[in-house]
């Protein structure tokens, strides 16, 4: 049986962690959307064209480390205003969201455009400066060579591209459960999460 989880919410507010939690929780798929931008953004900067990237993108583009960047992130973003490479990518997502056995999907526009029809929606959300802390602790773990005001400011130049662009802008569904963990820790957060989705599943 079908269920899907559709995720949204501005750049690193634990959209990600909470939805890789979500699908071992529930026994799910997961998708990060994120990363079809990523790699298309980071194709583009190998000089490849936006949408030809699109619409040629294959499992291996997703695997490189190097998509973590906020360089790639910058890139990401740009491309995502494009309507066309966006359009290049709505199949795949859809597909996978209605796959049987249940799946959970993070992104921008996935309550929004992708799967409206969502069983679950949430939109997580954290103030920018928390955000930028948690994302800095991250690339810092992985080894990047980061400063804690570029992850910021890198954070505000998408938030903003990403909720004024005017193909499938950033935005909570009128049905999204809002979760700002501003306040909480990840186990806090997922917890919450898992709740939300319990009630629902259960009501079903
Ligand atoms: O992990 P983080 O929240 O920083 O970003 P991400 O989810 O990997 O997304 C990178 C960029 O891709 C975003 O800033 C958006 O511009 C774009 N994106 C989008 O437009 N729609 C999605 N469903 C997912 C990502």
């Amino acid at each position: 049986m079908a269920f899907s989880i559709a995720i949204d919410g501005p750049a690193a507010s634990g959209k990600g962690t909470i939805a890789r939690a979500l699908a071992d929780h529930f026994g799910f798929a997961h998708l990060d959307t994120g990363l079809l931008y990523r790699a298309v953004g980071a194709r583009t900067l190998n000089g490849v064209d936006a949408l030809e990237a699109a619409q040629t993108l294959v499992a291996e583009d997703l695997e490189s480390d190097e998509l973590r960047t906020p360089a790639v992130a910058q890139a990401a973003s740009r491309v995502a205003t494009i309507p066309e490479v966006r359009s290049a990518l709505v199949d795949f997502q859809r597909a996978f969201a209605r796959r049987d056995g249940g799946a959970v999907l993070d992104g921008r526009d996935i309550g929004t455009v992708i799967c409206p029809d969502a069983e679950v929606k949430l939109f997580v959300v954290a103030d920018d400066e928390v955000r930028a802390q948690r994302r800095f602790d991250e690339l810092v773990k992985k080894g990047m060579d980061v400063t804690r005001q570029d992850v910021l400011s890198d954070i505000r130049q998408r938030d903003a591209r990403d909720s004024e662009r005017a193909a499938a802008p950033m935005t909570a569904a009128g049905d999204a459960h809002v979760l700002d963990t501003t306040q909480m820790n990840i186990s806090q957060a997922v917890e919450e999460a898992i709740k939300i989705v319990a009630e629902i599943r259960a009501r079903r």
